[in-house]
């Protein structure tokens, strides 16, 4: 089996809006999500939703008041998102046709563990973000917990993530993230995420039903990265090649490997 494979989220797009299907835990997410982000100071706030996929960002970002622009690199799921009123660019999160600085808000849900290029990832989040912008993150650790949970039961799950849609070798290394994420100017804050027990088990008499996000101390299975971007950032840490370099070593943040999620 192919793991990690893009296809599989134009292959399922109709389950995209179905709150009992394979993307269900993205439903939960993206409710937690705009949780973090402010409500939008004026009529042309900006968000930019990374890997927006079919754009159930889309109601929680029109409460809150801010234009929606989606990228991603699924064809079938932006058109789902366009439905759903975002406006939607078809292209890689690593390399964003966007102005630096456009965004009041950048969302990054669940696409850092489909790409191998962590650091180009945060390097784009940092670049679009406008200074004193808002960042939320959230992703799988790489951790061995990470990978029993979500992969190895949770991919045999009726109801779970897709079988073969996560790749253990992707998965986020936080100190990593944290630690870019501060010479890119944006302080982030992590918290693990669990699905409120109560709520699953309610679940269980109505599949289709809602499960609130608990944030909870443990970062290392599910977590989710809060920050603000300063107004003045080192010019060495972005976009410098040594920086990079940098991560690279201390991590998985290689700005030079291949991409495996488009
Ligand atoms: C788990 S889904 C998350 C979707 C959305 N953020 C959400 O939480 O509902 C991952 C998304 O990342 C997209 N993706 C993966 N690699 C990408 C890349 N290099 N550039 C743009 N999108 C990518 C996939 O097409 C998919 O829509």
């Amino acid at each position: 089996m192919r793991r990690n494979d893009p296809a599989q989220y134009d292959e399922r797009a109709d389950q995209w809006w179905d709150p009992a299907g394979g993307f269900a835990m993205l439903h939960w997410l993206a409710a937690s999500r705009a949780e973090h982000v402010p409500p939008a100071a004026g009529r042309d706030a900006l968000l930019v939703d990374l890997a927006c996929g079919g754009g159930l960002m889309a109601p929680h970002v029109a409460r809150l008041g801010y234009r929606h622009v989606g990228v991603d690199i699924g064809r079938a799921g932006l058109e789902v998102a366009r439905d759903h009123g975002v406006r939607v660019i078809r292209g890689s999160v690593l390399a964003v046709p966007l102005a630096d600085g456009c965004a009041d808000v950048v969302l990054a849900g669940e696409v850092l563990e489909h790409v191998a290029d962590h650091a180009q990832l945060l390097r784009e989040c940092a670049r679009l973000l406008r200074p004193g912008g808002t960042l939320v993150v959230d992703a799988i650790a790489a951790t061995r917990l990470a990978d029993l949970v979500a992969v190895r039961i949770g991919e045999r799950v009726p109801g779970g993530p897709p079988p073969g849609i996560h790749d253990p070798a992707l998965f986020v290394d936080r100190a990593a993230l944290v630690a870019l994420a501060g010479r890119l100017g944006i302080e982030l804050r992590l918290v693990g995420l669990r699905p409120s027990v109560r709520d699953l088990l309610a679940r269980r008499r109505a599949p289709g039903r809602n499960v609130r996000m608990r944030p909870m101390r443990y970062t290392g299975v599910l977590f989710a990265g809060y920050g603000t971007k300063r107004a003045a950032v080192e010019r060495r840490a972005v976009g410098s090649a040594r920086t990079v370099g940098d991560m690279t070593e201390a991590g998985r943040l290689d700005s030079n490997a291949p991409v495996t999620g488009s």
